[in-house]
């Protein structure tokens, strides 16, 4: 008798589903007597004792179905070793539901935070294989995670939405992609939906060189723009700010969101009008596209088969089209970020994107 549990962990994305269905397929297919348990709201519900045994059916039709059958929660991994407010160990509670459900392993399907306490639970003597979901694709040792490419999708339609109002009007479009620390949603959305000027925070912007790139847009007979901005795009004079200055300067000087505040200074410089639009949470959401159902499936499959062999301690990525794993010591606390020299921006230069910084 084999005994797995599945868990999602932090903010959901498209084929958390289908990559748990591939999960159990591979494993009902394999072992006669497999037990898999759906542990509820991520972390929250390992520590609180919150699961269900899950059957066969229960992974019937959820192939394109977005989010997560067993919901998910944000736990911040350094609040982890702290008790909660009845003074309960998390760890702790996390390592005594895992024995009492007699588990062989946890199978934890999960973006950046999710994996820092992954490791810790394998740090802690528990059995862990996990899978890279989320739509920011910042997951250190893999090329891809499943969601980014929904999330790309969408976030591309939002922008080629915008293209044909902005050009019927002749404005200005800031349109507003997830991504607090990474720019690869919006530098691939960016690129998809022929965006003009893409801010990502990998490469800190200057706005007069925005204002520039838009001078010169019109110079050349168009009159419409878009500016592709990721949500954590930061200024040059910003990006030189210590984090506590940089906090202390967004109390003082407060906007929705980064959007606003680069709107605010084009207008002042361009003597014009410019609209934000703000797809948000919807680039999680919905069905999985295509892609993002064949990935999920295939890493879905790899870590069953990591759990058939019982190899432990890894998270499964794709390289290079291949699936292989990849220990869980060396994914936990790195991210993966667009480097500035890439080639994929070497490109979009040579198009004419603007990057905000020459
Ligand atoms: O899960 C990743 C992400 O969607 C980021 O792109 C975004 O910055 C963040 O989550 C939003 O978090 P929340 O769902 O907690 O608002």
């Amino acid at each position: 008798m084999k005994r797995v549990a599945l868990l999602t962990s932090g903010g959901d994305c498209q084929s958390l589903n289908a990559a748990m269905r591939g999960v159990a397929k591979s494993l009902y297919e394999a072992i006669d007597e497999i037990e898999i348990y759906g542990i509820f709201e991520g972390y929250k519900g390992l520590i609180y004792e919150n699961y269900t045994l899950l059957q066969p059916s229960d992974f019937f039709n959820i192939l394109n179905e977005g989010g997560t059958m067993i919901g998910t929660s944000r736990q911040p991994f350094k609040l982890m070793r702290t008790p909660d407010a009845n003074g309960l160990d998390k760890v702790e509670a996390m390592k005594k539901t895992y024995k009492k459900l007699k588990l062989d392993c946890l199978i934890i399907l999960g973006g950046n935070g999710t994996h820092k306490t992954a490791n810790l639970l394998r740090e802690e003597g528990l059995n862990v294989v996990t899978l890279p979901k989320t739509i920011d694709n910042d997951i250190w040792g893999t090329d891809m995670t499943f969601g980014f490419q929904s999330a790309v999708d969408i976030a591309t339609e939002s922008i080629d939405c915008i293209r044909t109002t902005a050009a019927s009007h002749r404005r200005i479009f800031i349109v507003e992609i997830m991504g607090h620390k990474v720019g690869w949603l919006t530098l691939h959305a960016g690129i998809a939906a022929g965006a003009d000027i893409i801010l990502i925070p990998e490469i800190p912007y200057d706005i007069d060189v925005i204002v520039k790139a838009i001078e010169k847009r019109t110079k050349g007979g168009n009159r419409s723009s878009i500016i592709a901005v990721a949500e954590g795009a930061i200024s040059v004079e910003d990006s030189l700010l210590s984090k506590k200055e940089l906090k202390i300067k967004k109390k003082s000087v407060s906007y929705p969101s980064i959007s606003y505040k680069i709107a605010k200074e084009v207008e002042e410089r361009l003597g014009q009008e410019i609209r934000i639009t703000v797809p948000g949470h919807m680039q999680r959401g919905g069905s999985p596209c295509a892609y993002d159902r064949v990935i999920s499936t295939r890493l879905g499959a790899a870590a069953a088969e990591l759990v058939m062999k019982e190899q432990y301690g890894y998270m499964v990525a794709i390289r290079e089209g291949e699936i292989v794993p990849v220990p869980l010591s060396e994914v936990a606390g790195k991210l993966k970020m667009v480097e500035p020299e890439a080639s994929i921006i070497k490109e979009a230069r040579s198009i004419g994107v603007c990057f905000g910084d020459k």
